[in-house]
């Protein structure tokens, strides 16, 4: 139960506030973050409405058709964190390169690089079917100017916040800045985002698998023999397991997050690093997990850990439920380098 009706800047702001060397900046750019996100679900629920459906024939840098939608979300989080003036760089999913940001204010205010998936799951748009933001915020290594490339490729532990937002049956943020993981949901009648879960944290181990298992006969043998472990029948490990996969990786997440689960989006014959994005999707869902007390992994090392080479590096993603995911490193463990 909770005692008091507390929005989203203000749970932000007392945050930083306990943090002595704090100057409000990280705030301000979460607040923007929110803004951008808050009028993305709005356009996200009019979208069966108004003409915004479609594809607009172009393609991403990663090859695959854009939709409106994800046009519009990327252009709005540029243009309110290019205004705001706290990052110096902005590195999204649908830009082929990184948005340099000269000073708007001083070199002072502007020491924050975000990388963003503007919109997660966008196949799911036409559907009606849960898709979302995803943002990772980390702070710049150079010292003024707009921000470079090596403020760009930093390892996700030095992540200072993340989160995302799932527009959904509801739409709700959820955000870490290292202490701990908090979700809160938009009340669309006087568009603030409300605490609605403080302190989340993800059950140790769970009875769901997440992964597109029509790829089955493409994944390694350790793949294979891991998914059939999770299948067979053993009531003292609580198996089979249940299979749920939207195909949204932020709603597969975040229903993961509450009830227990481990995603897997792993590698195959055809993409050797899997499907996701290192920068924009596993680094941001990696934090967050780790801070709800859960693990992600790309089955050799943390996510976390990995140095990233380039801004749309893809990764193989195993990210959950602490034990879950162990138990799935250990079925990779062996033939890690050797399959294929
Ligand atoms: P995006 O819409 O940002 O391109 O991401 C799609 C991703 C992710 O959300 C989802 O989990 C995964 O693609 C689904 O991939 P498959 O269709 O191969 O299962
Ligand atoms: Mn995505
Ligand atoms: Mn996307």
């Amino acid at each position: 139960m909770l005692n008091k009706l507390q929005t989203l800047y203000r749970h932000i702001i007392e945050e930083e506030r306990k943090i002595p060397e704090a100057t409000g900046q990280l705030s301000d750019l979460l607040g923007d973050i929110a803004l951008a996100c808050k009028v993305i679900s709005l356009e996200v629920n009019r979208a069966g409405l108004i003409d915004i459906l479609g594809m607009t024939g172009e393609k991403n840098v990663q090859g695959e058709e854009v939709k409106k939608l994800d046009d519009y979300a990327n252009t709005l989080l540029k243009r309110i964190m290019q205004m705001g003036g706290h990052a110096c760089a902005l590195c999204s999913e649908e830009e082929e390169t990184f948005v340099p940001i000269d000073e708007v204010y001083n070199d002072f205010s502007h020491k924050y690089i975000v990388h963003f998936d503007p919109l997660d799951g966008s196949s799911n748009i036409d559907a009606n079917i849960s898709i979302g933001t995803i943002f990772s915020i980390y702070k710049r290594i150079s010292t003024k100017g707009p921000g470079t490339i090596e403020d760009c490729l930093q390892p996700g532990y030095r992540q200072v916040a993340a989160g995302y937002v799932v527009y959904g049956s509801s739409t709700i943020m959820v955000y870490t800045a290292g202490k701990g993981v908090h979700g809160f949901t938009l009340d669309p009648s006087v568009g603030e985002f409300l605490l609605s879960y403080r302190n989340m944290t993800t059950p140790k181990k769970s009875k769901t698998y997440s992964a597109n298992e029509g790829n089955y006969g493409k994944w390694s043998s350790g793949m294979r023999k891991y998914i059939d472990y999770l299948k067979a029948s053993d009531g003292k490990t609580g198996r089979p397991y249940s299979s749920r996969y939207v195909g949204s990786l932020v709603a597969d997440f975040h229903r993961n997050l509450l009830y227990g689960g481990i995603f897997i989006y792993p590698a195959d014959e055809k993409n050797r690093n899997g499907k996701l994005r290192l920068m924009y999707e596993a680094n941001p869902l990696a934090f967050i997990v780790e801070q709800a007390g859960g693990r992600a992994t790309n089955g050799e090392k943390r996510i976390l850990d990995i140095q990233p080479e380039s801004l749309h590096q893809r990764t193989p993603l195993f990210i959950g439920s602490e034990d879950d995911v162990v138990q799935a490193e250990k079925f990779l463990l062996f033939e890690n380098g050797k399959e294929f």
